[in-house]
Formats: C-alpha cells, structure tokens, sequence
C-alpha cells in the first residue's frame, strides 16, 4: 500500500511544503474558484455533508495540488493523495477507498492517466458511494457490493479533454484555473519571501512577477535561486538590481521565456518559415515532448500573443519576431497565411 499512497503529501510536494499555503485565505489569486468552493465548503459543512467531488484542471503549477489540500484542511478532513498512474489495479483503489474515514477527501493527481478497469470502479463509488466486489472464482463467483462512507473526490489534471465524458459527468464542481497576472505573482512571492525569511523590495517582486509566465511554481522556484544569489553576490536582500542580473544569469528574459521556449520560436522561425507547424513535426526538431510543448510551453507562449493555432498547425507571430530580434513579416502575407489556413 505505501508504494503508491501516503496520508501524507508525495516526495515532490513535501520540498515545497514550507512555502505551500495550508488556508484558502492564503491562497492567492483565482477569485473565482475561491469564491465558488469557499461556497460549496460553507454549504456542505452546514449541512454536515461530504464536498461534492471536485475536479481542477490548468496547466502544471498553478496551485491544484495546493488546493486540494486547502480544501481538506478547511472542511477539517484527512486527506489521501495517490494519481492516476499509480493506481494500477481496481483492488488497488477499493482498498484506499474502504480505508477512507467519512467525509474525508481523496485527491488523485493527473487523473486522466487511469486505467479504464479502475475508472470503472470510480463510477459507483463517486456516484452512490459503493464497490462492486467479486468473490471467488469461475461458475461460482458472485458479486457482492460494499458501501463506503461518503467522501470527496477531488481529482486534477493538465488535460480536461482527455478525460471520459462519464468520469467527468461525476464531478459536480469543475474549476479551471488560470494563469496569475503578475500582481497576484507579486503577492506570492512577498508571501514566500516572508516564509523563507528572504527580504525583498517590492520592485524586485514585480520584476520576477512578470519573467514568471504566470505561474506560482515558476515564481517560487526563481526566489530561491535569485535568494541564492543576492546571499552570494549582494547583501542578502532581493534589490531590484540583484534580481534582474540574477534572472540574466538563469537565462530568463524580460518577458519570463527561457532557453527552451526561444529554441521553440527560433525553431519555427528557421526551420519552419514561422508555421504553420503541426505540434509533432515541432516535437521532433525541438527534442521536446509534444505533451510538454502542448502543457507546459505553449499556454503562456499563446497567452503573450506569441503563438496562434490555426487549423493547420502552429504560427509564429510579429510580436514573437520581434522579441526575438527576428525580420518581421509583412500584414498582408500574415493574412494570407491567415485566409490559407481557413
Ligand atoms: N494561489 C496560490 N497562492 C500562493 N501560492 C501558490 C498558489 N498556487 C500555487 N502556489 C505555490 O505554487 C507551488 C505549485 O503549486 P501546486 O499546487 O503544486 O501546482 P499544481 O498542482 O497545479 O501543479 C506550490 O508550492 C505553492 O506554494
Ligand atoms: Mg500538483
């Protein structure tokens, strides 16, 4: 049982564990969200109930795991943490699921990555709390149910659309969250400076709020190699000065692109004419997963406007040329890549 699921929090979360708020009030950003399960827990507790199952999808980093955690800790329950491809087999999670207390919560991690057979377990158990359970083998065997007590599901993942319409058709809240904008970045990174004990001027939060690509995980990760470098270089304070060439150090540019998304660009530039490019073909020559590229590296790149996707694959922009120092193309043969393409 330990190999695939701890009460506690998993070996990557627990490195984070110092900075990770633990209350919805620390939790910064994503009003929307907030407001909505702020709601729905209020509701439930009221009612003395378990949350409806809930499901959070974006892109890596920006606070799932650290919500689900909130979540459990606002509605004062234990919760358990597994993910899809670690439940291997259906007995697997009918034994996490009849291990759960009443109301607890059960968060499964990158959930679009279960099998169909522990998928099938799932239904009956968000939907009326209960497994089907064969007993004995061949002509004899006979199929017994088990109530479980009631609990929460919360499942997360980077792909909402590779999920089975019957698996989400269970979730009764679906929250999507969304990149931060750089003063929520700002304010998390002041929350984190506070937490490791780093002092940080104001303008320094602001400028690695913005070389973030609106991400808490990019934000907080960058703090600890810019403290690293104001207690190596500087007087041990984040000063705007210290930040910036610490960022120019790391590679990261004004706009928060690193090595790899300017290789992505510089790519589809030069060996591409600027698009369109199918997201394959950009795998391929960029030694990226095409997974990756889809998560990780296109959401923001889109979002800066330096990226479209057409029907035919992916464009390079003026605005990406530019900040590239590239040779911008003319309108009229942007609209007739444009027209082509409809
Ligand atoms: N809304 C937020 N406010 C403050 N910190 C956050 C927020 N969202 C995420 N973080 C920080 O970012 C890190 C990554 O978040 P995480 O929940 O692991 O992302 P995900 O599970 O979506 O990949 C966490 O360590 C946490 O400290
Ligand atoms: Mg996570």
């Amino acid at each position: 049982m330990d190999r695939f699921i701890t009460p506690n929090l998993m070996e990557e979360d627990r490195q984070e564990m110092s900075i990770r708020p633990s209350r919805m009030a620390d939790y910064i950003g994503q009003a929307k969200t907030k407001e909505k399960l702020t709601i729905f827990m209020e509701a439930a507790k009221l009612r003395a109930e378990s949350l409806d199952h809930v499901l959070l999808y974006g892109p890596p980093g920006l606070g799932k795991t650290t919500l689900s955690c909130i979540i459990a800790n606002e509605m004062n329950v234990d919760i358990k943490v597994t993910s899809g491809p670690a439940i291997e087999r259906p007995g697997d999670l009918a034994a996490i699921l009849t291990s759960m207390k009443p109301n607890d919560v059960l968060f499964i991690d990158e959930i679009h990555r279960l099998s169909r057979h522990v998928e099938e377990v799932l239904y009956p158990a968000m939907e009326d709390f209960a497994i089907d359970i064969v007993i004995g083998k061949g002509p004899g065997a006979r199929s017994v149910r088990l109530d479980l007590p009631k609990f929460t599901l919360i499942g997360a993942t980077t792909r909402a659309g590779q999920l089975t319409s019957p698996l989400r058709d269970r979730f009764g809240v679906i929250c999507k969250l969304e990149l931060y904008d750089s003063e929520d970045l700002a304010e998390i990174i002041k929350r984190s400076a506070s937490v490791l004990a780093i002092e940080i001027d104001d303008a320094a939060a602001v400028e690695m709020a913005m070389r973030s690509r609106g991400t808490p995980r990019i934000v907080n990760r960058l703090l600890k190699r810019v403290r690293d470098y104001a207690q190596v270089r500087g007087e041990g304070v984040i000063t705007l000065a210290i930040a910036k060439s610490a960022l120019d150090l790391l590679e990261v540019d004004a706009l928060g692109l690193d090595a790899v998304d300017r290789r992505i660009i510089d790519h589809m530039i030069t060996n591409f004419d600027g698009g369109p490019v199918g997201l394959e073909t950009l795998a391929a020559a960029t030694g990226e997963e095409a997974t990756t590229i889809e998560d990780v590296y296109e959401p923001y790149l889109m979002q800066i406007g330096f990226i479209n996707r057409t029907p035919r694959g992916r464009v390079v922009t003026n605005r990406a040329r530019q900040h590239l120092g590239y040779q911008l193309i003319l309108e009229s043969e942007q609209l007739s890549l444009s027209i082509e393409d409809l």
